[in-house]
């Protein structure tokens, strides 16, 4: 412990939020543009138990009475390895409190309401929890039932998020979802009528898009009244199978084109655009995200999770092992941790800017100094020079992206990149 609190040239104030990252890295099948560390359940090892067997696209719809889940042997074995890595973590963050919890993947859906109801206990028996904490449970439809959203409720999940993606069969098979557009329905609606706040995500700038497509998602995504969207243009990730066989995808005019319809049409109805991908009716931000992008402290559990912890003169950022199998059983030694670096003092304005600028409300300043330790003279003059440029405007107390500066975000935050500076 002492190595995190030695002496340092940055000077930071309080420790911000912390929040807890819980990943649960196992699908149905692995998506061709995902470059997430999700693992596919179809290795032998790793056995799927259902009901009835699923279906032939996979799994059952919300309602049915059916899903496939992970073998109880290797939920329970995943599950001890999470917690043995939760102790692992404690001497870091001892005496604070957790302000949200996401519980992600992967496919978290496929663990039981009773795995989830444990992992949650282990978390409470250990770190305090604020009153009222968000907890977010990402879920995939086709991977759960009615009876089963209530109990994930039961277990102290607040908050839910469903991996929609699109409510079009077609645009479903081509990005290669394993679920459908009436599973898509079913569970938006069980989530809708279970929980008081809920997330869907959607995908735009899908194979063969057009305008009309798209009105028809939002159409679709729209009825459900979401509290929260979170609507993500489509990439193609290096290392996919979709980098390698790219499908034609619409152009960039068409692109820009979908995302004014998108800004448009949810703003018609209430939600408001507070992150580049994020819309939110009053009261229901995502408690979670905003605390990363407000460069807030977070502690990361599973495999492949990455935390970042501030300590007086340091921001540190950690990884724990990635693959499924290794991490269990290194987590289960007492070495869940694989990598961790201290982020350098140059690099921190650029990652503050990454995170704090895609907030359409920007960032105070008091909070720059606060979590990077650095004065306000590491980014006046990048401030100064992108004033000029039209891309943000500062007051005495806070900076935020212009309309313009929204739209050329990664320009913006490169002008905070050392060299840039
Ligand atoms: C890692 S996924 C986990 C949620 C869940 N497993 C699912 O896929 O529905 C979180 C979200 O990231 C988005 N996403 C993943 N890969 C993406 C990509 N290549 N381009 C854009 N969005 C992507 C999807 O909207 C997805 O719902
Ligand atoms: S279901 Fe989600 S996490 Fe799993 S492979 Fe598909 S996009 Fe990735």
């Amino acid at each position: 412990m002492e190595h995190y609190l030695r002496p340092g040239t940055l000077q930071l104030g309080a420790p911000p939020p912390l929040s807890l990252y819980v990943h649960l890295p196992w699908c149905l099948k692995k998506c061709p543009y995902c470059d997430f560390n999700s693992h596919e359940l179809a290795a032998p090892r790793l056995p799927v138990v259902a009901g009835p067997r699923p279906g032939p696209r996979g799994a059952e719809g919300a309602g049915s009475g059916t899903r496939p889940s992970l073998d109880p042997a290797l939920e329970s074995r995943y599950l001890d390895a999470l917690r043995a890595d939760l102790e692992q973590s404690l001497p870091l963050v001892w005496g604070r409190r957790v302000h949200s919890v996401f519980i992600g993947g992967g496919t978290p859906s496929l663990f039981s309401p009773e795995g989830i109801d444990r992992l949650l206990a282990d978390v409470r028996a250990r770190l305090p929890l604020e009153p009222g904490c968000e907890v977010t449970l990402e879920a995939n439809p086709g991977t759960f039932e009615r009876e089963r959203f209530r109990a994930f409720r039961a277990a102290g999940v607040t908050r839910l998020s469903i991996g929609v993606q699109s409510f079009d069969d077609t645009f479903l098979a081509r990005i290669g979802r394993v679920h459908d557009a009436r599973q898509a329905r079913a569970a938006a609606e069980e989530a809708a009528s279970a929980f008081d706040t809920f997330n869907l995500d959607l995908m735009y700038a899908l194979p063969g898009q057009d305008l009309a497509a798209l009105d028809r998602d939002l159409d679709a995504a729209l009825s459900f009244a979401p509290p929260h969207l979170s609507i993500y243009h489509l990439t193609l990730e290096p290392n996919t199978v979709f980098a390698n066989r790219p499908p034609v995808l619409p152009d960039d005019d068409t692109a820009s084109a979908m995302l004014d319809r998108i800004v448009e049409r949810t703003a018609a109805t209430g939600l408001q655009r507070y992150e580049v991908s994020a819309f939110a009716r009053p009261g229901h931000r995502c408690a979670h995200n905003l605390n990363y992008w407000q460069f807030g402290d977070y502690l990361g559990l599973g495999a492949g999770a990455h935390g970042k912890l501030s300590f007086p003169h340091r921001v540190v950022r950690q990884v724990k092992w990635r693959e499924p199998a290794r991490y269990m059983a290194e987590a289960l030694a007492g070495r869940a941790m694989s990598n961790e670096d201290e982020v350098a003092r140059e690099a921190l304005p650029f990652e503050f800017m990454l995170n704090a600028l895609r907030l359409r409300e920007g960032f105070a300043l008091q909070d720059f100094r606060d979590r990077t330790g650095l004065p306000l003279s590491a980014i006046e003059p990048a401030l100064a020079q992108a004033e000029r440029r039209g891309l943000l405007e500062a007051d005495l107390t806070q900076v935020r992206p212009t309309a313009r500066g929204f739209d050329f975000l990664s320009d913006l935050q490169a002008m905070f990149l050392p060299l840039a500076r």
